[in-house]
């Protein structure tokens, strides 16, 4: 019997150690999924719940969204900081209703043309919604690919950067995007954190690079920034 990849490790652990009852799970509207994904930029998950189901309350689509005054847009988001996301999220919704006829982009290569979305939230939405095989790229995810592939090139260089979306993406499996991707994100935030990673628990244990070097902590390497 040949070892499971990667990706096959990451979708089983998903499956039964995985979160899967987060308000923007189950679905496949990508208005939930890209307000979620914008939320959870810079906010952990604890706080973003009770702003989720306020917002979508107000503002139950993107239609919604997109004819609100920017004020009350800014006063749904007073509390979650980094407004810059609230002006892009409403001008993003304004440019889906005036630019695509009132419904996401369907492929990550249109979506990240939108403000205030970049190539990993993009990747993020169109595998969520619609099953693309899109890697994402966000800081938790970096910290578990650069660790298990014991990937030590500087990610303040633009080239190891690069070189790692070519890494990601060759990891991505065939099918069962939406549990790989969220997979990735669950492992990196409960899992393969920052300074005390439980390794005994990690589905990548057995060929983590960074483990068996005796010190995955030193992974991601960012000699800058
Ligand atoms: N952080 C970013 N996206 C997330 C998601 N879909 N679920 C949990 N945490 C996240």
């Amino acid at each position: 019997a040949v070892s499971p990849s990667l990706a096959e490790r990451v979708v089983a652990w998903q499956r039964t150690h995985g979160r899967h009852d987060l308000p923007w799970q189950n679905t496949r509207d990508p208005y939930r999924v890209w307000l979620s994904e914008i939320m959870l930029q810079q906010t952990q998950v604890s706080t973003v719940l009770a702003y989720y189901d306020r917002f979508l309350a107000r503002f139950p689509d993107v239609a919604a969204l997109a004819a609100a005054p920017q004020d009350d847009v800014l006063a749904l988001w007073s509390g979650l900081g980094y407004y810059s996301r609230a002006r892009n999220l409403h001008r993003c919704a304004q440019a889906v209703m005036e630019q695509h006829g009132g419904a996401f982009p369907r492929s990550s290569a249109v979506l990240a043309t939108l403000p205030g979305i970049g190539r990993s939230t993009a990747a993020a939405i169109a595998a969520f919604c619609f099953g693309e095989r899109a890697a994402i790229l966000d800081g938790n995810v970096k910290r578990v690919l650069t660790r298990a592939l014991g990937f030590s090139a500087d990610l303040s260089q633009a080239s190891a950067e690069r070189e790692l979306w070519a890494r990601a993406e060759a990891l991505l499996p065939a099918t069962g995007m939406e549990a790989y991707t969220q997979g990735l994100m669950d492992l990196g935030a409960t899992v393969c954190t920052l300074r005390k990673p439980s390794c005994l628990l990690c589905p990548l244990q057995q060929t983590c690079v960074g483990r068996a070097q005796g010190e995955p902590t030193r992974y991601p390497v960012k000699t800058r920034k």
